[in-house]
């Protein structure tokens, strides 16, 4: 396939496309008696086991999806990927967030330089920032320790970080480590997400780390400076350096850097710095890092070390690691991300089923199904190949999800008798906080899992009438109760759920959707969509201010946004338009 040709150019896309009226025969019921085929799509990986026979596949549309990879030449990008290639072309960038996780010796190159010593220059400053926060000989301006933390970002600089919090939140050493520690984040630049995040804090045991790539993220900014003016207006103006921190793409120029490059990086330790936060401490990170990648940078570990301690931080890398290697070296057939990118592809662009749901039985991973709502869809949500090519095709999936049992009673109706949504049943065999009460069946996380082992095969066998016949049921209820079953799923059982298998887990999903991307031809590593909604909302900001200001009337718009900014104005009327000192809501 040439570097234009797409995919579905290719036999082995139109050879699937045939296929599938063979697999529209089929049910999951048979498939699901042929013990040698479910077999066969068992996985395991360092305790982990993947079971993926409940997807509409038999063992021949498994091996037409291997000869898609090779059409898609999947091998030789992930193998561009690692070697630090401009793969994110129109952004002229290497992709690589394996480095991020790399071990000391390895070497990972990013036009032309070992990247890794980099990595482990911020990581070690990291290790040892955080333990003088947490140890208290860094203090805040009042002399006292910093026991709690704010995390300011948005998207990447945000939802990883959260997810992988959430996910310590409860295990039993991170929560140990975490004692008398508070992470919270601050995304939204609602002002009611500043009180949210901030009450029953105080300023003065208060660390803020403000993370963003690119430190002009409007939303980020001006929650920054939300933060600043609520540390300095109790604690004085000088307290910032004290109790304000940044993470940033890199911050200290390298020698071999491009002369544009420098400049940028001048350019953001500028911006840091006129913030009024000391260069010294400002994290670094690259642009090599995409922001979806970002949380093994100093995006995620800077805040997690802070609260749980690097040491623990350093066990989720090595989860991520051990994974980067099995996506680099292991077989397709043994592969878990790769098999998983290939499902989601017949998923999506062969059955015809655009969503994913992601269906953790753990509440520990309540926070997974958003960041990978963002990795996911932000990565493949293209309309044209890499080469700018329009798709004859969808790319992207819709992600959504909820842990189990909840989301049972939530959205569960839908996927066993409405749409077709394939599920990714994602569990642990061991519960970070083990319950059994006394005289109990089974154990709480017994009753958990038992949920989790009985809904993909409630989706895939489903219940014919034949048995509600024999059940009695009425026979005006017949058709209510039947469900039609032959609903893919697959079935992720992780051996526990501690700071290493959360690592792995997000590692999975990171190199699932670039396999996804390699297929289907599009760059996974750009966000051009997210664009153009900012600069509106630039000339709407500009709008308000000239109105609020200079009672200016709103024009440019069309009608129906000028109907809805007019009614804005006019509904808040008595805003203060240039209040004489910052007003913070009272916390
Ligand atoms: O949503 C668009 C986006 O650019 C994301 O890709 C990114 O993670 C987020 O905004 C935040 O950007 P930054 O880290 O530069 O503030």
């Amino acid at each position: 396939m040439g570097s234009s040709t797409l995919i579905s150019d290719t036999d082995a896309w139109k050879d699937l496309k045939s296929h599938v009226e063979d697999i529209k025969k089929t049910h999951l019921r048979d498939l699901m008696s042929d013990t040698a085929r479910c077999q066969s799509m068992m996985v395991e990986f360092d305790g982990m086991l993947l079971d993926y026979s409940r997807q509409r596949v038999t063992v021949n549309t498994v091996d037409k999806l291997y000869k898609l990879a090779e059409a898609a030449y999947l091998k030789e990008k992930i193998k561009r990927m690692y070697s630090g290639e401009h793969i994110n072309s129109t952004e002229n960038r290497s992709v690589l967030h394996v480095a991020l996780r790399a071990s000391r010796d390895e070497v990972i190159c990013s036009d032309g330089k070992n990247v890794v010593p980099d990595v482990w220059n911020v990581l070690d400053k990291i290790r040892d920032f955080s333990e003088r926060v947490r140890s208290g000989s860094w203090v805040g301006a009042t002399g006292k320790a910093l026991k709690d933390v704010i995390a300011i970002g948005i998207g990447g600089s945000f939802l990883g970080p959260l997810f992988v919090h959430t996910a310590l939140q409860t295990d039993p050493e991170a929560m140990e480590c975490a004692k008398g520690r508070q992470l919270r984040f601050l995304a939204n630049v609602d002002p009611t997400d500043v009180v949210r995040s901030t009450v029953g804090l105080k300023p003065e045991t208060t660390l803020v780390v403000v993370v963003s790539k690119t430190f002009t993220t409007a939303e980020s900014m001006l929650n920054a400076r939300t933060m600043r003016e609520w540390i300095s207006s109790a604690l004085g103006t000088s307290a910032v350096a004290k109790h304000m921190v940044a993470v940033s793409t890199n911050l200290l120029v390298s020698v071999s850097c491009i002369i544009s490059y420098i400049h940028f990086c001048l350019f953001l330790m500028q911006l840091v710095e006129k913030f009024g936060i000391d260069p010294s401490n400002a994290f670094a990170f690259w642009d090599w890092v995409g922001g979806r990648y970002s949380v093994c940078s100093a995006v995620g570990v800077l805040p997690l070390s802070l609260q749980y301690g690097f040491p623990v931080v350093e066990k989720f890398l090595k989860g991520a690691s051990s994974i980067d290697q099995h996506f680099y070296s292991a077989p397709f057939e043994k592969n878990i991300p790769v098999l998983l990118g290939l499902l989601s592809i017949w998923n999506v662009s062969f059955l015809g089923y655009p969503a994913r749901a992601i269906l953790p039985y753990s509440q520990a991973l309540e926070k997974f199904a958003p960041h990978i709502q963002q990795l996911s869809m932000e990565s493949n949500g293209k309309g044209v190949s890499i080469d700018g090519v329009p798709l004859p095709y969808e790319a992207g999936e819709i992600d959504f999800g909820e842990p189990g049992t909840n989301g049972q009673h939530s959205f569960y109706q839908l996927i066993h008798q409405g749409r077709v949504i394939p599920c990714d049943f994602i569990g642990s065999a061991k519960s970070q906080q083990p319950i059994h009460l006394k005289g109990e069946v089974v154990s709480n996380h017994d009753e958990l899992m038992s949920n989790f082992f009985a809904q993909p095969d409630a989706l895939a066998f489903g219940k014919t009438p034949e048995e509600l016949h024999k059940e009695n049921v009425p026979q005006h209820l017949i058709s209510h109760k039947t469900f039609s079953g032959n609903r893919p799923s697959l079935s992720l059982l992780l051996p526990a759920l501690n700071a290493c298998n959360v690592g792995q887990l997000l590692a999975i999903y990171e190199h699932r959707i670039a396999v996804e991307g390699f297929i289907w031809g599009i760059n996974s590593f750009d966000q051009w969509g997210v664009e153009l909604g900012k600069s509106l909302a630039t000339q709407v900001r500009k709008q308000l201010h000239a109105s609020r200001t200079k009672g200016e009337p709103v024009k440019g718009f069309n009608f129906s946004t000028t109907t809805l900014l007019t009614r804005y104005l006019e509904a808040t009327q008595d805003a203060p338009v240039d209040p004489p000192v910052s007003l913070l809501p009272r916390i």
